[in-house]
């Protein structure tokens, strides 16, 4: 397969995918760089999969950019991340702006500074109306965390007499959730051969495909995100029902 493959060369696409983008320190430390080079060198991936998500019109991506846990990591990391992601955030506007992407930044806003904070608010303003790919850049998130706000916010709305605790349902919770607006990810993608979710989105990953790759982050690329579509394409997705019941509807 190559990066020549067309939509109509996949039978089934999914509408959303998210990706937990790791291996950057690897693929630093595989060439004697500094981790911060493999970050930098991520970006380049970001670029093309967005690239390729457009072109096979696909509705949403999340990427995951900066997880909860990730403070835990030196100062020295932590702040040469946020630093990436606020030059990303400017250099990238206008063209994210000109691709008609919608960019939304989920995650608790709370840590960050006011810089960073305000250059997310420019963007997402910027952006707001636009009709094509949804991009949801997952920074300070985590699937723990936003369960969490859904609930406090759920609480208060009880407490507020707004709803009723007998109206907590699973589609209740889902409303409050981040992206409630959004379809849930069909696919989910993590390279660098890691085989876990590490507090990325977690209730609406219940029905996801998901899909490994050994591939480190910075050689991510549309060609590999074709090798994804692919076993997406093989997928027979059953929710619960059997194996004969989906080909009945098909
Ligand atoms: C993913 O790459 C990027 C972030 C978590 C920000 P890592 O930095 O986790 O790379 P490895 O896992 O150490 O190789
Ligand atoms: C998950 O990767 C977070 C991001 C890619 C942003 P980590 O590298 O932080 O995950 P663990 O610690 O290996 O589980
Ligand atoms: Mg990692």
């Amino acid at each position: 397969m190559s990066s020549h493959s067309k939509q109509s060369d996949f039978q089934i696409l999914p509408r959303h995918i998210a990706i937990i983008m790791d291996g950057n320190g690897r693929w630093a430390k595989k060439k004697f760089l500094p981790r911060l080079a493999g970050h930098k060198a991520g970006i380049q991936s970001v670029q093309q999969t967005v690239k390729r998500c457009i072109e096979m019109k696909i509705e949403v991506l999340t990427l995951f950019a900066f997880s909860s846990e990730n403070w835990k990591r030196p100062e020295e990391e932590v702040s040469h991340l946020m630093h990436l992601f606020i030059t990303a955030l400017k250099n990238e506007a206008n063209k994210l702006h000109e691709q008609n992407i919608q960019l939304r930044v989920i995650g608790d806003r709370s840590r960050f500074d006011e810089k960073l904070t305000q250059q997310i608010e420019v963007v997402e303003n910027l952006t707001a109306n636009n009709t094509g790919l949804k991009l949801l850049l997952a920074t300070n998130y985590g699937g723990q965390w936003d369960i969490t706000q859904a609930v406090q916010r759920i609480a208060c709305d009880i407490e507020k007499g707004v709803i009723s605790s007998e109206a907590v349902t699973a589609e209740q919770i889902q409303k409050y959730l981040s992206f409630a607006d959004l379809p849930d990810p069909d696919l989910f993608i993590r390279t660098s051969g890691e085989q876990r979710i590490s507090n990325f989105i977690l209730w609406q990953l219940a029905y996801t495909e998901l899909y490994f790759t050994d591939v480190l982050w910075p050689d991510f690329n549309a060609d590999e995100l074709d090798k994804a579509f692919a076993f997406f394409a093989k997928r027979e997705r059953r929710f619960g029902f059997t194996s004969e019941q989906i080909t009945q509807v098909k």
